[in-house]
């Protein structure tokens, strides 16, 4: 029987102002830390989160339990009212480190000393791009192409707003005044900010419309995925419980995403077919109906694309070997992967530039770990596209989106010293000089898309560049008022 007879395992406990599964009620010093930051953070949100809707009734889905089957409800919120809480998958009993030079030893509940710095890093480097992407699209609510858009902006930006409140609890909870000056810096720092930016590139470039939103929540929350499952691994259990229950939220991100890049492609199949268009490089033609052509779509993938394998880091990291072996961040699907889970022999190959020229290379697969969930992401991705490219070829349109090679406009790793076209051929500075706006957007591309971009927030009506979507949310009807908008 456990002490306070309110406490449940796996029950969401409201009565506290912060929800929680982790019985602050009964963790006095985590419960006040937590209350203390909270000012700060709904400052931030009110100054950096979406920007004048915080007085709007956004019908959005709070997390009120961490059963798989039913773990939200839905409800028509203002969102700074939103319940942002503390939420862990419940814990697995008899637990293991599964990964690592510590393979077989119990899990662990506190943090192990050795290993502090070090997870508190990867706590921090997590945390910091949570509240960047909300930054990152404070300003698209003005410009939503529909209230189901808006409201799955939202959406995504009430949850991200949660993972940071995961890591700061991690943070609070397990080290102490260090713990309480990162949970300040992350709401310190500031996406694009010159002198106090995020931690990571893509987190410091603008979303300026909703075709970057799309392919951001498809590219960008993808690597967050990606992440989460190698730190669901973790043998630090409350990291693993923590990003295991972040992981059922973060679907819906990348949903958003795929749908959203999925609903301008069949609006635009539809528009060409509609004016007998059958070429997609009439791109004038195209554009005078208002619709984005395809070839665009490319360009803003291969730009997304790129900017979000920055953020796996070098392919050779001795780093990503230290997190393994010390078994705080595992591989993606570590458990199911059939190998001695040590790494200490085993080789792994890696793309790399040697002697002018691009080669596959075996390098021992302890400090390849980055370039393996890097190849993971680049599967998961190409799955995306290849869904995509079925709506292209169901509309009888003859073109196919693809992924640039990995060494296309890159700025980390192997390939930032060089320039490589999308196919992965090796370039003169002078070369991409030229071909540059081919292959990625140009600023006359940024305006063409600024200029669809004009809001369209009547009940059930969709801007003319993208098709509704097949369902609408929590199975509500199109025309469903999904944002109550008010000024503020
Ligand atoms: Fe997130
Ligand atoms: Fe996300």
């Amino acid at each position: 029987m456990n002490g306070s007879a309110a406490y449940v395992e796996g029950a969401v406990d409201y009565t506290t102002k912060i929800p929680n599964n982790v019985n602050l009620a009964e963790d006095g010093r985590v419960l006040k830390a937590l209350e203390q930051w909270h000012p700060g953070y709904i400052d931030w949100w009110m100054s950096m989160g979406p920007e004048g809707f915080q007085a709007s009734e956004v019908y959005l889905r709070t997390a009120v339990s961490i059963d798989p089957k039913g773990w939200a409800k839905f409800g028509h919120v203002k969102m700074p009212e939103y319940r942002w809480g503390v939420l862990l998958a419940p814990q697995e009993e008899g637990r293991l480190v599964n990964f690592g030079a510590h393979k077989g030893e119990k899990a662990w509940q506190e943090v192990p000393g050795e290993y502090r710095a070090m997870l508190r890093r990867l706590l921090v480097i997590q945390g910091d791009t949570e509240p960047a992407s909300v930054e990152q699209q404070r300003h698209l609510g003005k410009t939503a192409p529909s209230l189901y858009d808006m409201r799955n902006l939202f959406q995504v930006n009430v949850e991200e707003g949660r993972h940071l409140w995961a890591m700061v609890y991690l943070l609070q909870k397990y080290f102490g005044k260090d713990g309480r000056e990162e949970a300040e810096g992350l709401l310190e720092r500031r996406s694009g900010d010159v002198d106090k930016p995020r931690m990571l590139g893509a987190f410091n470039e603008a979303t300026p419309d909703w075709l970057s939103f799309y392919m951001f929540t498809f590219f960008t929350d993808r690597d967050g995925k990606m992440q989460l499952e190698s730190l669901a691994q973790s043998g630090f259990d409350p990291l693993s419980r923590t990003c295991r229950f972040m992981l059922t939220e973060e679907a819906h991100h990348m949903f958003v995403g795929e749908t959203g890049v999925g609903r301008v492609i069949e609006r635009t199949c539809e528009a060409m077919k509609a004016a007998g268009i059958e070429d997609p490089f009439d791109i004038a033609r195209i554009r005078a109906l208002g619709v984005i052509d395809l070839p665009t779509l490319q360009k803003k993938a291969n730009l997304h694309f790129s900017l979000s394998l920055d953020l796996f880091g070098s392919e050779v990291s001795t780093n990503a070997a230290n997190f393994f072996n010390s078994g705080l961040k595992g591989r993606f699907m570590e458990t199911k992967i059939d190998d001695d889970h040590r790494l200490t022999s085993a080789v792994y190959p890696v793309l790399k530039f040697i002697d002018g020229e691009i080669r596959m290379v075996d390098e021992p697969a302890l400090t390849a770990l980055n370039m393996r969930l890097r190849d993971d992401y680049v599967k998961d991705c190409q799955g995306g596209v290849n869904r995509w490219n079925k709506l292209i070829e169901k509309a009888g349109v003859r073109f196919a989106l693809s992924l640039p090679s990995v060494a296309f406009n890159r700025h980390i790793g192997e390939f930032a010293g060089v320039e490589a076209s999308p196919d992965g051929k090796l370039l003169t500075a002078a070369q991409w000089a030229k071909m540059r706006d081919q292959w990625l957007p140009s600023s006359g591309d940024g305006e063409f898309i600024a200029s669809l971009m004009t809001p369209c927030w009547e009940r059930g009506e969709y801007a003319r560049w993208v098709s509704p979507p097949k369902v609408g949310v929590d199975n509500k009807p199109g025309d469903f008022d999904y944002v109550r908008i008010h000024a503020g």
